[in-house]
Order: structure tokens, then C-alpha cells, then sequence
């Protein structure tokens, strides 16, 4: 089954790529219309939170994954991965979380909103 038909059955779980693309200590960012993702993988945990920094436009995608949370590169923020909590000033809102899984070693998001059309790596 490819990834077209994992859509097709699965709804709003989107295809993010594969799962060994992803090894532990490292993240991505899956681009969309109207959101882009952030999967990180830590230690074994798939995360997924809005990769948009709360303070301004900055993907977190490029700043550093430090244990279970995400500095932004632009003003430094720190956000946890696990609930999306804004830790550290100057942002203040938190990010939105999304579940992740795994299905036959690919890595899925799922998407509350079906008309987002999360683009993902091949
Ligand atoms: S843009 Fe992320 S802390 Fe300012």
C-alpha cells in the first residue's frame, strides 16, 4: 500500500515520510497550505507540534531540538514538544499539537482539518 492509499482510507492521517528518515535527535518540518508541522523524534518519542513560532513568523524547523523542547532561531523561545508549552519568553502562546504514528515504517500526521494538504517528504 502506498502513501496515496494510506490517505485515501486513513482521512485526515497525512503521510510524512519515513519513519528512518527520522532518527532519534533529529526533526522535520511538513509543509502544508494552510500549516506547517513539526515532527521531531525524541528518543524514540514521535512529537509533532505547529512548526510557526507563537511570537512571529519563524519555523521552529531551523532553530534546535534540545532533549523534549525546540528553541526558536529567531528570538530564542523555548517551546516543549510534548504539550507545546511556550516556555520561555518572548513568545507567550503555546504551539498546537498533533499526534503522530507510524504505519508499516512511514510516519503519518494527523491533520484535524481535512482540507490541509500537509505535503511530505518522499
Ligand atoms: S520568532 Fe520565535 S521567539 Fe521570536
Amino acid at each position: 500500500m502506498d502513501s496515496d492509499e494510506l490517505k485515501r482510507e486513513e482521512g485526515s492521517w497525512i503521510d510524512a515520510g519515513r519513519l528512518d528518515d527520522l532518527p532519534p535527535g533529529s526533526m522535520r518540518r511538513i509543509d502544508g497550505a494552510s500549516q506547517r508541522v513539526l515532527i521531531a523524534n525524541v528518543s524514540g518519542t514521535l512529537l509533532a507540534v505547529a512548526d510557526t513560532c507563537t511570537h512571529e513568523d519563524a519555523s521552529l524547523s531551523m532553530g534546535v531540538l534540545d532533549g523534549e523542547t525546540v528553541r526558536c532561531p529567531l528570538h530564542g523561545s523555548r517551546f516543549c514538544l510534548r504539550d507545546g508549552r511556550a516556555i520561555d519568553e518572548p513568545a507567550e502562546v503555546d504551539l498546537a499539537c498533533f499526534a503522530v504514528r507510524v504505519v508499516r515504517g512511514r510516519l503519518q500526521v494527523y491533520a484535524p482539518n481535512p482540507e490541509a494538504s500537509l505535503t511530505a517528504p518522499n
